[in-house]
């Protein structure tokens, strides 16, 4: 029944559509709503917006039904679902390597995605401190003016205590869904709260959509201008890709090892990268509109997200109400995928020293809070502290830029080339036809893309991205 003879009983998820729905969780997140924007921004807009369309469909698809399907093959942890494909193709188990190298930099992402996670709770608490203060009457921040709205941001900036303790509050509640275990903690969330989720943000789009600078932000994001598409901009457009549908670095092989026997990858990989491209590009409409009826500088930098949609919210009306409910719902689509970061070194931990789900919980939190109070104090107390100033790419980052940085730019490319090369070269055909869910024409293509075209495209633009 289970992908491998001899695999112990796992946790499976309860039903074909809660594993859709929990990898969806894993893929929407923080990454759609704050990075894509943020990023979007910082490389010109339509340029980018249109290289990382590119790029999901013929990098992103792939590597993630590559990914997949080496996890449910395998059944295990990612390093040992790719040891065990492997043994199956009679090839070097020394490919794990690709797993391990996952899981490492999953846990480096987990650090300062829970920093990001922080500034959720702190407009989580806003919005209620609002609602109190001014009641259903009207939209938010009453007697406000601009300026002090896109000040809360900044303000928190600069409160390292503050910055350190939503940090360490949103870890401990990944921690806490995490320990509970696959099906208890994380199911629901998926289940009731995403689909919730999108329907809240669809209606705020098609708001922004009359109140905003719409026209404008539609021309920004999708007007192609070629001369804009530097190797810089190709290597965040590919490194967004992967980190929004979570790519590159064990999270999707983490999940697959969940998935039955009777899911279809081929489908289910093409609804996980729909939904993930829908969301950010609602995200991004939602965004720049406001940006350019603002004012705001659209390369602001991290905090587009957070300082442009409070605007919105205060003219709307029930703004403090829809200002919580918004940033509720990104808590929870936030907590779905750090819930997924923190699995793979979980699963990993369980695995290979036999711990305790909790225990081994409690042992990657603790190295992923050390590294966050880092990532927290990069915005204030160590603000000039440049760990990478060495390589010319991360010369200009702090610890968070770098770990950001780092992970989306070398080590999900790396990790997808191997990925690739592995799936595409390495492993057995024939086991992989059967795990794949498609045939056909779209298999062809499949394989072509995974043999000749990500290892080659990826390849060109880590190395005209990093040195061009
Ligand atoms: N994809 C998530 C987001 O967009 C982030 C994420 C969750 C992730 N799990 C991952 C990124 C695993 C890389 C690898 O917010």
């Amino acid at each position: 029944m289970a992908g491998a003879a001899g695999s112990k009983a796992r946790e499976g998820w309860s039903s074909r559509t809660a594993f859709i729905l929990a990898a969806v969780g894993s893929a929407v997140g923080l990454g759609n709503m704050w990075r894509f924007p943020a990023e979007a921004g910082a490389n010109g807009g339509g340029a980018f917006v249109l290289f990382y369309i590119f790029c999901v469909l013929l990098i992103g698809l792939p590597v993630l039904l590559s990914e997949v399907l080496i996890g449910r093959h395998g059944q295990s942890s990612a390093p040992e679902s790719v040891r065990r494909v492997a043994r199956d193709s009679n090839a070097s188990t020394g490919w794990g390597i690709l797993g391990s190298l996952g899981v490492f930099a999953a846990f480096l992402i987990l650090s300062f995605y829970c920093v990001v996670g922080g500034w959720v709770l702190y407009y989580i608490g806003v919005f209620v401190s609002d609602l109190f203060q001014t009641g259903l009457s009207g939209g938010a921040f009453e007697g406000r003016d601009v300026d002090e709205i896109k000040a809360l941001l900044p303000d928190l900036f600069g409160n390292g205590g503050l910055m350190v303790g939503l940090n360490l509050g949103f870890l401990a509640l990944t921690l806490f869904f995490v320990a509970r275990g696959i099906s208890s903690g994380i199911e629901w969330v998926a289940v009731y709260l995403m689909p919730l989720f999108f329907v809240l943000f669809l209606a705020i789009t098609i708001y922004g959509a009359f109140t905003g600078d719409f026209s404008q932000a539609v021309s920004y994001l999708f007007t192609f201008d070629a001369s804009k598409l530097t190797g810089k901009v190709m290597l965040a457009a590919v490194g967004q890709a992967f980190f929004s549908l979570s790519l590159g670095v064990a999270g999707m092989m983490t999940y697959g090892a969940y998935a039955s026997r009777e899911t279809n990858l081929g489908k289910t990989s093409g609804i996980i990268a729909g939904a993930d491209t829908a969301v950010a590009l609602l995200a991004g409409l939602a965004i720049f509109p406001i940006v350019f009826a603002a004012g705001l500088a659209a390369n602001s930098g991290p905090g587009l997200m957070f300082e442009s949609l409070p605007i919105a919210f205060q003219a709307m009306p029930v703004g403090s109400l829809i200002g919580l409910l918004f940033f509720t719902m990104v808590f929870f689509a936030a907590l779905t995928s750090s819930v997924s970061l923190l699995e793979a070194p979980t699963a990993y931990m369980i695995e290979k020293f036999n711990l305790a789900r909790p225990v081994a919980t409690i042992t990657v939190g603790l190295g992923a809070a050390v590294l966050g109070v880092l990532s927290a104090l990069s915005f204030n107390e160590l603000a000039e502290f440049r760990p990478l100033g060495f390589i010319p790419i991360f010369a200009e980052a702090n610890f968070f830029d770098a770990l950001d940085g780092v992970t989306a730019k070398l080590f999900m490319p790396i990790g997808a080339i191997l990925t690739c090369i592995f799936v595409g070269w390495i492993a057995d055909a024939r086991l992989i036809d059967d795990e794949n869910g498609i045939d056909g024409l779209l298999h062809q293509i499949w394989r072509a893309l995974v043999r000749f075209v990500c290892p080659l495209v990826l390849s060109v633009i880590l190395i005209y991205g990093i040195f061009g």
